[in-house]
């Protein structure tokens, strides 16, 4: 996809619809893979480049694989996270699909950097285009890499894709995630210290490897350095995965896609672990990570979803709690019920049949289940629903006075 702000370096080569890009063509393009005679170096250039990961939490790159390395004894397992479960999200699939050289690239230079004998490539099964292109690229390269490497296929599932539910898959067939500690970077796949990477942070790896931390730096705009993919859904003429230097507002990215901000009432930033903002707070936000943590939003693994100008933010909310609600592993008392029965209080106050006191209750019932389960799935959900108050909190209330909507202006009959 092209417009005025994208900007390609992940996605620079041949065009998008040409399918997997060759070995040769990908030699032809960036020159063969460096080798860094003390992996240190690349370390330090990831670090130097400020480089944070692309899976939704944000870890700076190069800090991880020093502590991995520094923890490895001559055995350590890479683990690129493929699984992409995120509903909104198609970056990943989409990198994966065209650009399969390049995420190998990353994940062979993160092993001779975290000293790992072993390369997990981890798909979402439901990826069909990814996980053929990636297994072909895989099958191309086999005796010239160093590690053992093999493709396992994720389960389709929200929570499949959070690191220590990866690292028991692939130990155990089971992708639920698991308490820590130990971290999976104590141990992990075969209980060798591991490190679980995200296929864009990998790509990106291989890309400042070659070019180097300046380079990576060189783009970005409004103070913000770097590029990143996004998936741009919603009311967009023309939704979709595009690369933006950092910095790029969200209206510049809406109006290049079609998008006008009278056709959007909020903006769901991040994914589904992400946060709402209302178009006025939204449009001239600089899509950063840093940035947006300083205000309180979250970049996660890049998703802007425009809800249109409108439709109901608290049904638009209901939906997204009732996936969080049923994608629990069913593991923690919290996650399990807390979110069940805020998911089932935010669908009554949509369909205008809320209970007596449903909106104080979602309020108590999502600060309660924060940090009370085994991975951060609560903590994720509990932020999109705070969010949700705050962006939405007049219509939660309207819903729930009068069983009408204050956007649609529909009585809302109850199913
Ligand atoms: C519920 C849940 C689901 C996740 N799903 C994914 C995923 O599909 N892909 C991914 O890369 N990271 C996912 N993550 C984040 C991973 O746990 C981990 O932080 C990430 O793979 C590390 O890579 P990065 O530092 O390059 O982002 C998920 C986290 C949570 C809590
Ligand atoms: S917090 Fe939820 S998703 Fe995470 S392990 Fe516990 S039950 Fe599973």
């Amino acid at each position: 996809m092209t417009s005025s702000h994208s900007f390609d370096r992940l996605l620079a080569g041949p065009t998008l619809d040409s399918g997997a890009e060759t070995l040769a063509a990908h030699r032809a393009r960036l020159g063969d893979l460096p080798d860094f005679a003390d992996p240190r170096d690349l370390v330090d250039e990831l670090d130097a480049s400020g480089l944070l990961g692309r899976g939704g939490a944000g870890f700076p790159v190069g800090r991880k694989w020093r502590a991995l390395a520094a923890r490895t004894t001559g055995r350590a397992v890479v683990v690129v996270n493929g699984a992409e479960g995120e509903p909104a999200s198609f970056k990943d699939r989409m990198l994966m699909a065209v650009r399969p050289h390049l995420v190998l690239d990353g994940a062979i230079l993160a092993a001779e950097a975290v000293a790992a004998d072993e390369i997990v490539v981890y798909i979402g099964t439901e990826h069909e285009a990814a996980t053929e292109a990636m297994g072909q690229a895989m099958a191309t390269r086999i005796g010239e890499v160093r590690q053992r490497i093999r493709l396992v296929g994720a389960p389709i599932g929200y929570v499949a894709g959070e690191a220590t539910a990866a690292v028991n898959f692939v130990n155990t067939g089971d992708a639920r995630p698991t308490n820590t500690p130990p971290r999976v970077s104590e141990r992990g796949v075969g209980g060798l210290p591991t490190l679980v990477q995200n296929v864009e942070s990998l790509a990106y790896a291989a890309l400042i490897a070659r070019f180097g931390e300046a380079w990576y730096r060189s783009a970005g705009r409004y103070g913000s350095r770097g590029t990143a993919l996004v998936t741009v859904t919603g009311a967009i003429a023309r939704p979709g995965v595009r690369e933006i230097e950092l910095g790029t507002t969200v209206g510049e990215i809406a109006a290049d896609g079609g998008g006008q901000p009278t056709g959007v009432r909020a903006v769901v930033l991040g994914g589904y672990f992400g946060t709402w903002a209302s178009v006025a707070d939204a449009w001239d936000l600089p899509l950063d990570p840093v940035v947006m943590g300083t205000r309180g939003l979250t970049f996660g693994c890049g998703i802007v979803g425009l809800l249109p100008s409108g439709v109901c933010g608290v049904d638009a909310t209901a939906q997204i709690m009732a996936f969080l609600a049923a994608e629990s592993a069913g593991q923690c008392g919290p996650c399990v019920h807390g979110l069940k029965a805020i998911g089932d209080a935010t669908r009554r106050v949509a369909d205008g049949r809320a209970d007596r006191g449903d909106v104080g209750h979602i309020e108590r019932w999502t600060s309660l289940v924060q940090g009370r389960g085994a991975c951060h799935h609560p903590d994720g959900a509990a932020q999109l629903m705070t969010s949700a108050l705050d962006v939405f909190g007049d219509e939660f209330v309207h819903h729930a006075r009068t069983g009408a909507c204050s956007v649609t202006g529909a009585r809302i009959v109850a199913a």
